[in-house]
């Protein structure tokens, strides 16, 4: 999926920069996850996995990459006659073929809210996909009730739902906006794709919460961080996303349904806004500086490892500051422990359009570093238990 600081082209470096510190197996925990990228990497590897994310659209993809055993049971499913008729080599590929081809178009709340020709007049998807999101996700949603399938089954569709609809949006990056004309790929017909499954790696854990919390609850060998880096609250750049991966959670959908407004759709969503993305505390939220330090001030794990960008809220001085507060340390050793990575910027279509950015000397107009922190956080350091983190993810 598209997401801002997605790390799929970055994730070999961070391995390395592991591996060259001896960090090559172990439990590892991805707790700012998004696209689940970095977790299901080192799955791949071997590594025994856990993830967490703010977000119901993380945690679907989570759930299918980091915790399932493998492709889950869909024999409840493969059972009814209708999905009897699509066979193929294989029981997910059965089951997508039906959810592709063999149902009918169905309005719901994203036709409604989100496509071409709803009455909300929003553009993120062509009126047929708008339909078929509608039709795929209200046969989960049923087949779940009718328990022919359990959660495993259940987070895998809708992830590759989620992954489909991603796709065919009519967005340049994020759902910030929409664009005002159908672009080409948005009038592709929705397909869902299969993923190789099983991954390498045991089965791992998906959790939905704040980081803060997660680090006091997850021992774990090696704790890797990717925060939001900038202002950009992720919540409202991925909404429409997170409406389809939270609609499963509602309890009266009209009344939910009557409470997205706005020019995108967007929602109240102040349980899922976080402190990474400022940087003065508001309230009782805690600012950017003061969430990290208490973060990693946390965390039950003997390796840490940070990836930030370089134009990010927090210096890199702040950063190695935490760090070495969190291990004992007198002060940071930039020298061994501090890497830059060099790869291309993120653009939305709004960027692109107003947004001019410093082109530093010595660069070229579209290259942005990463930086990679390590720290090893000596077992005196690293709380026995969880204690009360601080309103991290708070409005
Ligand atoms: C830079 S992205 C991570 C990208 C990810 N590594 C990938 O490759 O897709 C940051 C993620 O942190 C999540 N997030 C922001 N604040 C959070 C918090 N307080 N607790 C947990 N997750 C948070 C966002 O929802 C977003 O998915």
């Amino acid at each position: 999926m598209r997401l801002i600081g997605n790390k799929t082209k970055l994730v070999p470096a961070i391995e390395d920069f592991l591996a060259r510190r001896g960090v090559t197996g172990g439990t590892l925990l991805d707790v700012f996850a998004g696209t689940a990228s970095v977790a299901r990497h080192f799955r791949g590897r071997g590594f025994r996995v856990r993830s967490n994310d703010l977000l119901w659209s993380s945690y679907a993809v989570q759930r299918a990459y980091v915790q399932t055993g493998g492709v889950p049971d869909l024999s409840g499913v493969l059972a009814t006659a209708p999905v009897r008729r699509f066979r193929r080599p294989d029981d997910l590929a059965t089951v997508l073929a039906y959810l592709d081809d063999g149902l009918a178009p169905r309005e719901g709340l994203v036709s409604r809210q989100y496509a071409e020709g709803g009455p909300a007049g929003r553009l993120f998807f062509s009126r047929t996909n708008g339909l078929e999101i509608d039709a795929i996700h209200g046969q989960l949603l049923a087949w779940r009730a009718e328990r022919r399938l359990d959660d495993d089954g259940f987070y895998l569709l809708l992830a590759l739902l989620l992954e489909a609809a991603d796709r065919v949006a009519n967005i340049s990056g994020t759902y910030g906006a929409f664009l005002k004309h159908l672009q080409q790929s948005a009038r592709e017909p929705l397909r869902l794709r299969a993923p190789d499954l099983p991954l390498a790696g045991p089965p791992g854990r998906a959790t939905r919460m704040d980081a803060n919390l997660a680090v006091r609850r997850t021992p774990v060998d090696t704790l890797y961080i990717d925060p939001p880096y900038n202002h950009r609250q992720y919540v409202k750049n991925y909404h429409v996303l997170e409406v389809v991966a939270e609609l499963h959670t509602v309890d009266d959908p009209a009344a939910y349904e009557a409470s997205i407004y706005g020019k995108t759709g967007l929602r109240g969503f102040e349980d899922r806004l976080s402190s990474y993305c400022r940087r003065v505390p508001r309230g009782r939220a805690a600012s950017c500086e003061e969430a990290f330090r208490d973060l990693v001030a946390g965390a039950r794990a003997e390796h840490i490892v940070v990836s930030y960008s370089e134009e990010g809220i927090l210096s890199r001085e702040a950063i190695g500051r935490a760090l070495a507060a969190a291990a004992g340390q007198r002060a940071y050793d930039f020298d061994r422990d501090h890497e830059e990575l060099s790869h291309k910027r993120f653009r939305s279509d709004k960027d692109g359009q107003g947004r001019a950015y410093k082109v530093l000397e010595g660069r070229s107009k579209d290259e942005v570093r990463e930086w990679l922190f390590y720290v090893r956080k000596p077992r005196a350091r690293r709380p026995a238990s969880r204690r009360v983190a601080v309103g991290a993810a708070r409005a």
